[in-house]
């Protein structure tokens, strides 16, 4: 496996593990959790700053751009619909991001908004990570040749160091361990999907 799909699959598998433990968190809100609404601002640090800043911004500005330069359509097919999931996943994101600017316990209608933008946004990215890693990557590695995708590896080891300020990405990785041990993601609570 070219090294570039290597670190795209490896960050899904921390992004599953979030989404997991995400998913474990609402379950616990309903019943009260102590500084839940800090807890929200981590997840949404997390899928904020991980996810799309790191993640997505490498699939769009890098492999997308490549993936286009080999003939793969902007408009229409799977980098269209990638986008899309992307901006879609960006808008339950925001919601979530809004809940966290307030103060004290999440009132009842704050919760119903967390729990229905967390619901969409974990089942959304669950099955944009299969659409990814069982579709988009294999025709990426078929379209472009293995010299091109070590320029990609090189290339978003440069991103994320431009991204992101030194020992972030550390960091990012330290409170991903960090909520899925305050919140274990609970298998009969998960959604169909791949974590
Ligand atoms: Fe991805």
């Amino acid at each position: 496996m070219a090294r570039a799909i290597d670190i795209l699959m490896n960050e899904h598998l921390v992004i599953l593990r979030v989404l997991g433990s995400l998913e474990a968190f609402v379950v616990k809100m309903d019943r009260g959790i102590e500084g839940e609404r800090a807890f929200l601002g981590d997840y949404v640090n997390f899928l904020h700053n991980f996810a799309d800043k790191c993640h997505h911004g490498k699939e769009e500005g890098i492999l997308f751009d490549k993936m286009l330069s080999y003939g793969f359509p902007a408009k229409v097919g799977p980098l269209a619909v990638m986008r899309h999931e992307h901006a879609l996943g960006r808008e339950h994101l925001s919601a979530l991001a809004c809940v966290t600017q307030g103060s004290g316990p999440l009132s009842k209608r704050e919760r119903e908004t967390v729990r229905n933008h967390a619901v969409a946004y974990v089942d959304l990215l669950r099955t944009h990570i299969l659409k990814e890693n069982n579709l988009l990557y294999p025709m990426a590695l078929a379209a472009i040749p293995g010299s091109e995708m070590e320029t990609l590896a090189a290339d978003f080891d440069t991103f994320e160091e431009q991204e992101m300020s030194p020992g972030r990405h550390e960091r990012l990785h330290v409170l991903a361990d960090h909520l899925v041990a305050v919140f274990p993601s609970d298998p009969a609570n998960a959604s169909p999907g791949p974590g």
